[in-house]
């Protein structure tokens, strides 16, 4: 394991917060699901950005002004050696019992010499250590949420507090949420971690066009999913970057559908909206089509409409646009061809303006994405007069473009032969100096492409 790039993470970090901002980012709560066994375990993206670190029970400190005791001084020591850590690390100690059951720990003496710790404790002495490290910055970065970390860290600010108090040393008096700087970093992607998305994208891919080539009448949603998820882990990807959906027939019109269980039918959709994480970072795919292999008219009428809404809010992204104007574009195309399918009436200009797409297509085109699927970062920014406006694209961004049109079954506003059709195509869009990448473009999306992979 080597310390780049996380080291560097860490420096751009320290830069951006300034010599008096403290940071602290905790580990993923382990759950237990029941008894002794736990739900599987990963490790909160903050903390692996910076650190590269995977075990549970980990706090990261980040601290431009500490000066703390050496921990290792005698404690008769008057003058004991001060240290000034800018990585601090909270883990679980060595320990040779729990390691035959669960596997290696790199203990202590692991986070400094395989992580670039500064200093490091275990865990049991963060309550202790906390205040004086945080002591001496008047501002910490932390990620609200955590309910029991929220607790000890107002304890140890608390704690430092006081004490700066008695002594006229400063202590933080505000919390920062992360979205002000590290977000900022993590929104733009560096050439390492594009790497690691394209191999996510890979895999993906593949996984698609196995469930199109196994998909029949008389498979279960449950079938395409395993062999998702069997290439997923073939490849190499650690997990799903999200839980995979599978719907047949109406199923697909239910947005975050999850049961897969049903059985495929004869004429049925399939929107299979899945994609494997890889090296701590998501791909996130949607592909409809038909159990049989041949798109029904109504459905391939759908169909072609929702790829021409992606296809032109792909062919947007670039540099300076924002994702409010991608949305726009692909609302606009999608309801003009409702108005064609005679599904709304009326002008387009006022149907869109009215939002009358809504009932058939209530979410947003897109979303960041990087190690979490819905990855972190400001969809809006400040403007020159203190206005709060959609953000514009920048190179090294990665966003889905995933746009749909849903008729449930009880869709009484829809045409009856359009209801229990749900159609989503969605792509993971790299935007480029000049333009955008398609990180996904390799999977089947024309209706003659479709088609062609279920025949495979
Ligand atoms: N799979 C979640 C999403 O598409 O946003
Ligand atoms: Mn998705
Ligand atoms: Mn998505």
């Amino acid at each position: 394991m080597t310390t780049t790039p996380f080291a560097a993470r860490r420096q751009r970090l320290l830069e951006s917060m300034g010599p008096k901002t403290a940071a602290v980012f905790v580990a993923t709560p382990t759950a237990i699901r029941n008894n002794d066994v736990e739900h599987d375990f990963r490790q909160d993206s903050d903390v692996f950005y910076l650190t590269g670190f995977d075990e549970p029970d980990t706090v990261v400190v980040l601290t431009p002004a500490a000066t703390i005791k050496d921990p290792a001084a005698d404690p008769k020591d008057k003058e004991p050696k001060q240290l000034s850590p800018k990585l601090t690390m909270f883990v679980r100690p060595k320990d040779p019992e729990r390691e035959i059951w669960d596997g290696f720990r790199h203990g202590v003496e692991g986070a400094k010499n395989e992580f670039g710790a500064d200093v490091a404790f275990t865990i049991d002495e963060l309550s202790r250590r906390l205040p004086e490290l945080l002591a001496a910055h008047d501002a910490v970065v932390y990620r609200w949420g955590n309910k029991a970390f929220d607790e000890r860290l107002f304890s140890a600010i608390a704690l430092a507090r006081r004490t700066a108090g008695r002594n006229g040393a400063a202590a933080p008096t505000r919390i920062l949420d992360p979205i002000e700087v590290l977000y900022e970093h993590r929104l733009r992607k560096s050439p390492e971690e594009l790497a690691a998305m394209r191999r996510a994208c890979a895999i993906t891919a593949e996984a698609h066009k196995r469930a199109m080539s196994i998909a029949a009448p008389g498979r279960h949603e449950f079938e395409l999913e395993a062999v998702m998820l069997e290439t997923f882990r073939k490849h190499g990807s650690e997990r799903p970057a999200y839980g995979s959906i599978v719907g047949s027939g109406p199923n697909a019109t239910v947005l975050h559908y999850r049961r897969n269980d049903r059985q495929l039918q004869d004429g049925d959709l399939v929107l299979i909206d899945a994609g494997c994480e890889y090296g701590y970072y998501a791909s996130d795919v949607t592909r409809t089509f038909p159990a049989n292999g041949r798109f029904s008219d109504v459905q391939r009428a759908i169909y072609e409409l929702v790829l021409e809404a992606q296809l032109a809010a792909i062919e947007m992204v670039k540099p300076g646009v924002t994702q409010g104007d991608i949305h726009q574009r692909a609302c606009a195309v999608l309801t003009a061809g409702l108005v064609q399918l005679g599904v709304l009436e009326g002008d387009v200009d006022e149907l869109l303006k009215k939002e009358a797409y809504k009932p058939f297509y209530m979410h947003k085109t897109g979303h960041w994405l990087g190690m979490d699927v819905h990855d972190v970062g400001a969809y809006f920014v400040p403007t020159a007069d203190g206005k709060m406006a959609q953000r514009p694209l920048e190179p090294g961004m990665v966003i889905t473009i995933e746009p749909g049109l849903y008729f449930g079954i009880g869709a009484e506003k829809a045409p009856e032969r359009f209801r229990g059709i749900g159609v989503r195509i969605e792509d993971d869009i790299l935007v480029t100096d000049s333009g955008h990448e398609n990180l996904t473009s390799s999977i089947p999306k024309t209706v003659e492409e479709v088609e062609r992979a279920c025949a495979e």
